[in-house]
């Protein structure tokens, strides 16, 4: 009894008021400690999330399999079965429309008999199903078919959204014949025994973590942290899927159910942990574990208030003292420490609480005691709020977001109870998570309404999978199909090259008049045009010998404005001219006269070298008066308007044909050349002898295929969509350039966007709104898919480029979005492969090859710089040539370096002639 101070005595109360700071004072965490604990609960997260196995690690980190939250587009009606300790409810949602919280909830409870505690588990999910059905007797109407969650709040082992093992029953539950089992399949099994009027299929099994998270969201403001603080605590949040090891998925989200009450069970709260959490723990039904839940839940709170009093009793803290212990544990509760902190009615509680512990307390006693029930509290929701501010901190990084703007659904007696509680949590979020800015949203029904809403958005997601699936399954090219295509092309080849049947053919395979690669002879200065792709330019290159340091070239890049590509031939040839002149003046050539080589990358009828009608516009160019004649010719006239200025064109060029001398001049095997940009086309050196447009059977001539055009005379409409035909349709030559309009950059966003629109339109994607600008003509650039595409891109920068388009878009938007991206550059680069397949393979029978080694020579926007493009064009190509190796060399002097080089041999060959 020496401790007890008398009351009254005034050094007493000194000693009261020391012994309440000492009692007190280690529950009273500084920031730093919970800036420290914050710290570690990150890197518990973090370790749970890495371990490829569950279970592993302290905090366990679950994956949800939830991937959405709601979007407002749910509609429909739910069913949910939640079974507690006591009790199986059976609910029905109705969404009409979240956004305006159109939410209707019918629910029956049915008492579980106290046998079904114990029986055979068969007996339980029969008496479940059997609720079910008498539910649906009374409430169902006409509906019968139905999606179902299932409220399951027990230790599980999940692998799908519909797929939970029981690990070990708890709550009293002890049947056997369910551990170790699917409780999804149970369910299902009973259902379909004893629903037999409905179709009820279970699309969820969900922790009543998830559901509060799930009640807290609207369509609006989806909510994306569920914290409880009950009897337990728990948390979950919305994770990056490819931050989960477990998973071993990239793309999306996914809810994690964190198990954070074992947080500290591998000592890393130890130092905070006081004499009383140590013996309470001891005194627990489980020593060691839970150490975070023992900290703040309400099953605890009460106990360490006990505790606290018991310690103060014990040395003479509370004057009313004629006791030297409190009564054994348990008789602090929770919620009485929670009325004691009630403003006005706490100090009246906190008497009535020492009475019944056998304490006559003073004033002063309530007081102290009201100090010890806030204290208590105060630090369970410090540490509340460091876990908190964990988890908004890891997602405001994995977002790389400066500021969060984010919705918490909370749950649990703490926060019912206590009004304070979330007032506390976010005064301390204020300095732990400052660059976060919470709103916090009571749950309503976390297990039964929130259940019904994973229902709703796991429902809603899986509809939309299905509608993208189908509508994408529509690009799908089988091999089958690639061999047709392939076949289709080698027809179309043949027809072409031969004189009669040439007019017929989609196909034109041009001659070329290039008889030879280029052999390293080449000398000389010339002047160079590079018109038709992304970049109109002029060159200067110079052809030394090696030992000289090869070909240099200099150039400068000019722009064709839409009005000059759509206006007048005589606009866009004096266009062109004024461009030459600039371009001369800025290197100081005036006055020269150079040969020079044009890379025109259109459909020319070649004659000669130095002669092409143009065959018809493509990639958007329509200028007047230029179809029909020679291109050359059109050039010189325009040279002659303009005054003191001269040129010497000595050679057309196709673009594929420069790219394929410039990329021979380095590799001799090059006999292919390839573009894959605004256009595609391709060119190869074929046999004289079956050239037939052109004289003589002698060696070989580069044709310029022209294969654009294949498929214009409706070979290919087989493999054509519905968006193919839109694209066509408003191109400015519809019926024109098909294959091109499958596979090149000037297209393939045109692709993309109607595929887009077609799935707002039908609600499967961005809620079912399409923006003005994705309306809009050519606001998808191609480009935008290169990016999409990239590996390793965050999906907030898909959304980005998404957003600048004027969409609202959500995480499985983006995925989905990146889906559609991705069917249409495989179809388009699957496409391309079965072309050159189509062409190495004919090269290959022409010279009656087993096997032939090609060099393929590309140019392209498209080709060059979309992440997987190349990679699939090649992958083709081994699948349908597999008798020719071959090499794809990209050119990185564009084909004007090609052209000169063939402007070289015409000037040389020309000399010789002369000599
Ligand atoms: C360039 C060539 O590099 O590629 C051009 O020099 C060619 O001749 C072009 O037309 C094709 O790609 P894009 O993407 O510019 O159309
Ligand atoms: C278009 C043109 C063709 C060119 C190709 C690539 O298909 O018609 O001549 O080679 O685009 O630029």
């Amino acid at each position: 009894m020496e401790n007890v101070a008398q009351p009254g005595q005034k050094s007493g109360s000194n000693h009261v008021t020391k012994l309440m700071q000492k009692s007190l004072q280690p529950l009273n965490l500084s920031q730093e400690q919970l800036r420290q604990v914050k710290g570690r609960m990150l890197e518990a997260m973090e370790r749970g999330l890495s371990q490829r196995e569950e279970g592993k690690a302290t905090m366990s980190m679950l994956p949800t399999y939830v991937r959405a939250t709601l979007d407002g587009t749910e509609r429909g009606d739910f069913l949910v079965l939640e079974l507690s300790q006591k009790q199986v409810r059976a609910v029905r949602v109705q969404l009409t429309g979240i956004e305006q919280q159109q939410v209707q909830v019918q629910d029956h409870a049915y008492d579980i008999q106290e046998k079904f505690l114990k029986e055979d588990g068969k007996q339980l999910f029969s008496f479940m199903a059997k609720c079910l059905a008498k539910f649906l007797d009374s409430h169902g109407k006409t509906q019968t078919d139905f999606s179902l969650g299932f409220s399951f709040p027990f230790h599980c082992h999940q692998t799908g959204l519909d797929h939970s093992e029981l690990i070990s029953w708890t709550k009293g539950f002890q049947c056997p014949g369910v551990e170790g089992e699917d409780v999804v399949q149970l369910l299902q099994q009973a259902i379909d025994q004893h629903c037999k009027r409905y179709h009820i299929r279970i699309i969820a099994v969900v922790n009543d973590t998830v559901g509060t998270m799930m009640s807290c969201s609207s369509g609006d403001e989806p909510c994306e942290i569920g914290l409880v603080v009950d009897a337990g605590t728990n948390s979950c949040y919305m994770e990056e899927a490819r931050h989960v090891a477990v998973l071993g998925e990239n793309e999306g989200r996914m809810c994690v159910n964190m198990e954070w009450g074992s947080f500290g069970d591998d000592g890393a709260l130890d130092d905070l942990l006081t004499d009383y959490d140590r013996c309470l723990d001891q005194e627990s039904h489980n020593p060691g574990k839970q150490r975070f839940e023992k900290l703040i839940s309400s099953l605890y709170l009460g106990d360490v208030v006990h505790h606290i009093l018991d310690r103060l009793v014990s040395q003479g803290g509370l004057s009313g003292g004629i006791i030297t212990a409190l009564p054994t544990r348990g008789k602090v509760k929770t919620c009485r420490v929670l009325e004691i902190l009630h403003e006005q009615e706490g100090l009246a509680k906190a008497k009535s609480l020492l009475m019944e512990l056998g304490l006559e307390g003073s004033d002063l006693d309530c007081f102290h005691v009201q100090q010890v029930c806030q204290a208590v509290c105060n630090r369970s929701a410090n540490l509340c709020a460091a876990g908190l501010a964990a988890i908004l901190t890891r997602i405001r990084i994995a977002r790389e977001l400066p500021q969060l703007k984010i919705a918490v659904g909370i749950d649990g007696e703490m926060f019912r109870k206590q009004a304070q509680y979330s007032h506390m949590l976010k005064q301390k979020l204020k300095f732990l998570a400052p660059e976060c800015d919470i709103t916090f949203v009571q749950s309503k029904d976390g297990g039964g309404r929130g259940v019904a809403m994973v229902t709703a958005a796991a429902a809603r997601l899986f509809a939309q999978r299905q509608q993208l699936q189908s509508l994408l399954n529509q690009l799908h090219m089988s091999t089958e199909n690639l061999c047709k295509v392939q076949a289709l092309l080698r027809r179309e080849m043949e027809l072409g090259l031969a004189k009669e049947t040439n007019v017929i053919a989609s196909t034109r395979m041009l001659p070329s008049y290039v008889r030879s690669i280029p052999d390293g002879s080449e000398r000389g200065d010339f002047l160079a045009l590079d018109l038709g792709g992304t970049n109109f330019r002029v060159l200067l290159v110079q052809v030394h010998s090696q030992e000289q340091g090869g070909v240099h070239i200099f150039s400068e890049v000019y722009s064709i404005p839409p009005q000059v590509a759509q206006g007048t031939g005589t606009q866009l040839f004096d266009h062109i001219v004024t461009c030459i002149v600039d371009f001369q003046t800025k290197q100081g050539m005036m006055g020269q006269k150079l040969p020079l080589g044009f890379t025109f990358s259109f459909p020319c009828k070649q004659t000669s070298l130095d002669q092409g009608i143009l065959v018809r516009w493509t990639k958007g160019f329509s200028a007047s008066d230029c179809v029909g004649k020679d291109v050359v010719q059109l050039l010189r006239e325009a040279v002659k308007r303009q005054q003191h200025f001269d040129l010497d064109v000595v050679a057309i060029v196709n673009d594929t044909v420069g790219t394929m001398m410039s990329c021979g001049y380095d590799d001799p095997n090059c006999e292919v050349g390839l573009i894959v940009g605004t256009g595609t086309n391709a060119c190869y050196m074929e046999e004289m002898q079956n050239v037939g447009t052109v004289e003589g059977e002698e060696g070989r001539m580069c044709i310029n295929m022209e294969w654009g055009a294949f498929g214009d005379n409706g070979c290919l409409e087989p493999f054509m969509t519905t968006f193919d035909q839109t694209v066509d349709k408003a191109s400015i030559n519809p019926g024109q350039q098909r294959f091109e309009k499958l596979i090149s950059g000037m297209y393939l966003g045109e692709i993309v966007r109607h595929i887009l629109l077609k799935l707002a339109g039908q609600g499967t994607l961005f809620r079912g709104q399409a923006s003005p600008a994705l309306q809009t003509k050519d606001l998808f650039p191609t480009k935008f898919l290169s990016v999409i595409e990239s590996d390793g891109l965050a999906q907030r920068q898909v959304r980005a480029i998404l957003e600048e388009l004027g969409l609202r878009v959500s995480c499985e938007d983006g995925m989905m979005v990146r889906e559609v991206c991705q069917v249409v550059s495989h179809r388009a680069a699957q496409l391309c492969g079965a072309a050159v397949a189509a062409v190495v393979e004919k090269i290959r029978e022409n010279r009656a090859l087993e096997q032939l080694e090609v060099t393929v020579g590309v140019d392209g926007t498209l080709y060059k710089l979309h992440p997987h493009f190349s990679q699939q064009v090649k992958e083709t190509v081994k699948v349908l040539a597999p008798c020719c190796s071959v090499t794809f060399l990209q050119s990185e002097d564009g084909s004007g370096k090609g052209a000169a080089l063939i402007a070289a041999v015409a000037c040389r060959a020309a000399q010789q002639q002369n000599a």
